[in-house]
């Protein structure tokens, strides 16, 4: 086994350097669930948490999950082909009309919906074009499906976010049939896709446009539906995939398409056929939040963009640089590996946590800490955030620019 071990040490260089000089940031144990958590004994404001309207804690979601323990214990020990139940099929009927689709499959995690998705459509015809800051569970399925022998798909890269760029690429294209992939809002620079644009163009040249809305469900939209609702574009996409993992409290993935586009990846995705189905306790506190977000969306939608205007006006003020961002995800740019990883220990040495972004999720100068606003984040909550950020934004010259010096040991 020593190759195994000489090749994690020289991939692990990184970590364990970051770990020597006890800046590691990533795996933080949290002790309770929640916005308000601890970590070893310390209270911590969460500002990575992706529960976006703030429900994944709520009584009504809870309770809806002990009820199924009761009934279906935390696994029904199968896939979803031997293993579907009415809890999983009704939230199915329900996310469909929710979002405004035909049809709804619900996969075990986001990530396995994404990869599903583009393996079942892509194939020898298929030329698949993504975004080049696209995430990893669209270039996972993406490379996944050139490995498939016999399908393999040309795969090609447009500028991030711009029309031009992809409609260079689809004129160009060597296959018959394009798959066109985007993101709603992209998760780390917190920018929404100009999808009324790739709408346009993608119908222009026959292209299939497959939108993952995992950051703009229960964001945008006065319902809360996400990108389409707001761009006011229902109806113009035919495949849209989402999470459960964000705005609905646990875990799992959404593919909502029309009849026929659900029944062949619900038949030929592998990673729907061949993993064990969502757990029932989770389907219904999917459900309760539906509920809510049915009942209470727009209230719920709008305090979550007013607490976002607020931090971004205040951020703004003080003089962050927050890259591309217009929704509320919010990256704090430091530009710079380690002032980011000072600011990130600085921050939760006060009880606030930032995830640090570096290189290689991003390039070299573009390091940030990412913010994410949740409607559960108090007006304290958010105050307490940006007096931290201005002393330690000052303290390590994030706000000035200076070059943060060597480093004494
Ligand atoms: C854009 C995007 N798509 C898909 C996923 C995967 O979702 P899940 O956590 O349900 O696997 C994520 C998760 O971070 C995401 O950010």
């Amino acid at each position: 086994m020593s190759w195994i071990h000489d090749k994690a040490k020289a991939e692990l260089a990184r970590v364990r350097e970051a770990r020597e000089k006890q800046v590691y940031p990533y795996f933080r144990e949290f002790e309770t669930g929640g916005l308000h958590t601890t970590i070893a004994g310390k209270p911590v404001i969460n500002f990575s948490s992706n529960d976006y309207l703030g429900l994944t804690n709520h009584p009504k979601a809870k309770e809806a999950a002990r009820k199924a323990v009761d009934k279906y214990a935390c696994g029904l020990s199968s896939s979803r082909v031997q293993a579907t139940t009415v809890e999983h099929v009704e939230l199915e009927r329900r996310f469909a009309s929710w979002f405004g689709f035909e049809q709804c499959l619900l996969f075990t995690t986001g990530y396995q919906a994404m990869l599903g998705t583009i393996v079942s459509l892509a194939d020898k015809d298929t030329t698949v074009i993504l975004d080049n800051l696209s995430h990893a569970c669209i270039l996972d399925g993406t490379f996944l499906a050139v490995g498939v022998p016999g399908r393999s798909p040309e795969v090609r890269f447009f500028n991030h976010n711009s029309a031009k760029s992809l409609e260079r690429i689809l004129k160009t294209r060597e296959r018959k049939n394009a798959l066109v992939v985007v993101e709603g809002i992209y998760s780390l620079d917190g920018d929404k896709a100009h999808v009324a644009e790739f709408v346009e163009i993608c119908s222009r040249y026959d292209a299939a446009l497959v939108v993952d809305d995992a950051h703009g469900t229960g964001t945008l939209g006065t319902r809360g539906t996400g990108i389409l609702e707001e761009m006011n574009l229902q109806g113009n996409v035919p495949v849209v995939v989402s999470t459960l993992s964000k705005t609905f409290g646990g875990i799992g993935g959404l593919l909502l398409a029309d009849e026929t586009t659900v029944d062949l990846v619900k038949h030929t995705a592998r990673s729907f056929l061949f993993s064990a189905s969502l757990p029932v306790p989770i389907v219904a506190a999917a459900a309760a939040i539906l509920d809510i977000v049915e009942a209470e969306g727009p209230a719920l939608v709008r305090e979550l963009h007013d607490k976002a205007k607020y931090m971004r006006d205040k951020l703004t003020e003080i003089g962050f640089d927050l890259g591309t961002s217009n929704t509320h995800i919010m990256p704090v740019m430091c530009k710079d590996e380690r002032k980011t990883l000072f600011m990130h220990v600085a921050l939760l040495e006060c009880g606030v946590l930032m995830v640090p972004i570096t290189y290689p999720a991003v390039k070299h100068g573009e390091e940030r800490l990412r913010v994410n606003v949740t409607r559960g984040h108090t007006k304290e909550d958010l105050d307490i955030a940006l007096e931290l950020l201005k002393s330690y934004g000052d303290a390590f010259f994030v706000l000035s620019g200076e070059d943060l010096g060597p480093l004494e040991d």
